[in-house]
């Protein structure tokens, strides 16, 4: 049987990872709309993980003899500045959500849940996961960003060499 605090906790995991979805959701129908299909598709897949989160909690609340409360959700944003920015924005949150999951340890630890603790060890490796392969992601697009740094650059190059005729003008 679940405490209160550990259940009170717990249900707020529940409206974060619900948010999550609803956040990843927002982004991958803004990455559709930019013309961004690969975007979007990893985005569209990660509301749904984000959703079977929140799922995870459900059920682990309800079978431990406490109440899951379904929340209402914050509506997100729904405008990013660029790509690189969006996914800014996704490890920031991830490192959010790894903090609210750490938060969630130290109750078990405090209220001596160690049923809970156990369970919850399998989101501390989610995050350890989920946050590498943002940052990963992010490490490429640094590059694409020197390649098309390069792509501008020769584009420049070109104009000058083909617009030889000012020479010696
Ligand atoms: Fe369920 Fe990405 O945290």
């Amino acid at each position: 049987m679940l405490n209160k605090k550990i259940e009170d906790i717990l249900n707020r995991q529940v409206e974060r990872e619900g948010y999550s979805s609803l956040l990843y959701l927002s982004m991958a129908s803004w990455a559709e709309s930019s013309g961004y299909p690969g975007i979007a598709q990893w985005l569209y897949a990660q509301s749904n993980e984000e959703l079977e989160h929140m799922l995870k909690f459900i059920h682990y609340i309800n079978d431990r003899g406490g109440k899951a409360v379904i929340p209402g959700l914050d509506t997100p944003p729904s405008d990013w500045e660029s790509v690189q920015a969006l996914f800014e924005a996704v490890l920031k949150h991830e490192q959010f959500v790894t903090a609210s999951i750490n938060e969630i340890v130290t109750a078990c630890i405090e209220e001596n849940d160690h049923t809970t603790n156990n369970w919850v060890q399998w989101f501390v490796t989610e995050q350890i996961e989920e946050e590498s392969s943002v940052q990963e992601i992010l490490d490429k697009l640094a590059l694409v960003g020197q390649h098309n740094m390069y792509m501008f650059d020769r584009d420049i190059m070109n104009m000058r060499s083909s617009g030889g005729s000012s020479e010696g003008e």
